[in-house]
């Protein structure tokens, strides 16, 4: 599998991470974040984060993405290829870790492109999670 994702696929997860960016509810921090995963399957699902005045109720974007996936098409039809992270003006976001565990429970392959402070970067979930927890 190559390390990079072809233009075409990383244009369309980049689009539908920003439009879904758009709705993302975070009174609290302002950060407004985007995501958007591609399965094997090659169907898309999006997320944003969605905040809370309980603040540790808070629900990052990635992981909305990928509920939104499980909740639509069964965990069994849940790969992950791809995922990316936006945020507007495209300020620096990289997955928080709770983030990446539940990336590699559904793609312990997937390639993860977000901003990093040195501009865009495509990472496997590997190195961005060494030896990630699993349990099946
Ligand atoms: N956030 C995400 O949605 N994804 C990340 O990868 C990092 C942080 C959200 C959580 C919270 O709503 C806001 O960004 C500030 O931490």
């Amino acid at each position: 599998m190559p390390d990079v994702l072809p233009g075409q696929q990383r244009d369309h997860l980049l689009r539908a991470a920003r439009e879904t960016m758009a709705r993302a509810y975070a009174p609290y921090s302002k950060f407004l974040v985007g995501a958007a995963i591609l399965t094997e399957l090659g169907e898309v699902f999006t997320g944003c984060n969605v905040e809370n005045a309980s603040y540790g109720l808070t629900m990052c974007a990635e992981r909305t993405a990928i509920f939104s996936a499980v909740a639509h098409s069964g965990a069994d039809n849940v790969r992950i290829r791809a995922i990316a992270v936006t945020t507007p003006d495209d300020v620096a976001c990289s997955p928080c870790g709770a983030c990446r565990q539940v990336i590699y429970e559904f793609g312990s392959d997937a390639v993860v492109l977000f901003r990093s402070h040195d501009g865009w970067k495509e990472s496997r979930i590997r190195d961005l999670l060494p030896e990630g927890f699993l349990l099946l």
